[in-house]
């Protein structure tokens, strides 16, 4: 995702569908963007059908968009008939627009934390959000919300039963927590472990979604394995902490997800407990965890560093205590600003992938 086609998808932010009067790249008619050797812009525009009439429209206000910025260039613009994505026959939950992955190499970096916050940070921001704990031997996610102990409902409103994510304020939720005693959680392997996965997205009645996120536990797993090949991951944003440790294991957790046959985009690095700033000295941070592993982790994906966060208590008391979804926590803004960030860089995936498909791998 270089300068360039960053620069063209922010100008067709600017192109509205005529219909619907939403610009395209939110509506992900924009796909397959790319630019040739002689600097020539190609996409493919899905339009949802073939009585669609506005071809000539669209046509028109894409060209004028892309000339304001590169007058040389040469557009060329390809309709497709059918809207992809939502009926694609392969994808499981065509409901989910967005399923977004949180990983990490090393343990205890901040995953949930980030996963919780981010998804409270997307409600905030008026998306519809769903979160799922797929850290099946530790999940940690009811605690955060303050559901521990809830039991999710079953719906046999379908030909199968299924199960209904647990609701707390606008999120949805599933969670291992919620299903069995925690305890037992650790006894669970490999098939089994990927038998629930499956069931998160194939048994599980999830409302219509902007965004899921996804929490995993550390590493390149089963887990890991069976969530690229279940499901279409939009993809995945890797958690560091800043020190040379943490970027070793980190860079193997990114190159699994950036595999050939696998290939997630690594969508952003987010540095977690970058600095420690006591709130007695304003000003004074201490970087007791060293410094840049999220900076060189972006450069090696060739992505965004999304963001850093610091050390803060008050943070991990109210996570502590089930409060991740409140206003007024002490990283809000912080976790606000990641999401416009990642918000951003999904976008630009959508216009320069086709529609994530599950990968096929020989194991
Ligand atoms: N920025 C932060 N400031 C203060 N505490 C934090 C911060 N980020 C995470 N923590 C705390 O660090 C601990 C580990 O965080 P968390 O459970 O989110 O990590 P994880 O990567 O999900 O761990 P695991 O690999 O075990 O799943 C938690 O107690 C959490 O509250
Ligand atoms: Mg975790």
């Amino acid at each position: 995702m270089n300068e360039r086609t960053e620069q063209i998808v922010n100008a067709l932010r600017s192109v509205l569908e005529p219909v619907r009067k939403i610009d395209i790249i939110t509506l992900r008619m924009l796909r397959d963007l790319r630019v040739d050797a002689q600097g020539g812009i190609h996409m493919n525009i899905y339009i949802p059908g073939k009585a669609y009439s506005e071809q000539a429209v669209l046509y028109q206000r894409i060209h004028e968009a892309l000339a304001a910025i590169f007058p040389q260039a040469t557009v060329h613009v390809h309709f497709i008939n059918s809207m992809p994505s939502a009926e694609a026959p392969n994808l499981t939950v065509p409901q989910i627009s967005n399923i977004i992955a949180v990983a990490s190499g090393k343990g205890g970096v901040g995953k949930s934390t980030i996963s919780a916050s981010l998804a409270s940070a997307l409600i905030r921001a008026g998306y519809r959000v769903g979160l799922m704990d797929a850290d099946l031997y530790g999940p940690s996610i009811p605690a955060m919300f303050g559901i521990v102990g809830q039991k999710p409902a079953v719906t046999h409103d379908g030909p199968t039963p299924k199960l209904v994510p647990i609701q707390t304020g606008r999120l949805h939720i599933v969670s291992l927590g919620n299903i069995i005693d925690p305890e037992q959680a650790v006894v669970l392997r490999g098939p089994r472990l990927a038998a629930i996965i499956k069931q998160f997205f194939n048994d599980t009645a999830w409302p219509p979604l902007d965004y899921l996120v996804v929490d995993l536990p550390p590493g390149t797993g089963d887990i890991q394995l069976t969530l690229v090949q279940t499901i279409p991951l939009t993809g995945v944003v890797m958690v560091t902490t800043p020190q040379e440790i943490a970027y070793i294991d980190a860079i193997k957790a990114a190159n699994m997800f950036q595999m050939e046959q696998i290939a997630v985009p690594v969508l952003g690095v987010i540095e977690n407990m970058s600095w420690f700033e006591p709130p007695e000295l304003p000003g004074k941070r201490y970087y007791l965890f060293g410094q840049g592993a999220g900076a060189r982790l972006a450069d090696y994906t060739q992505t965004t560093l999304l963001g850093q966060l610091p050390i803060v208590e008050e943070h991990r008391m109210s996570m502590d205590t089930g409060q991740a979804l409140s206003d007024g926590l002490r990283l809000n803004d912080d976790f606000d600003r990641i999401a416009s960030l990642l918000i951003k860089k999904v976008d630009l995936r959508n216009a320069i992938f086709s529609p994530g498909l599950a990968v096929q791998v020989q194991s």
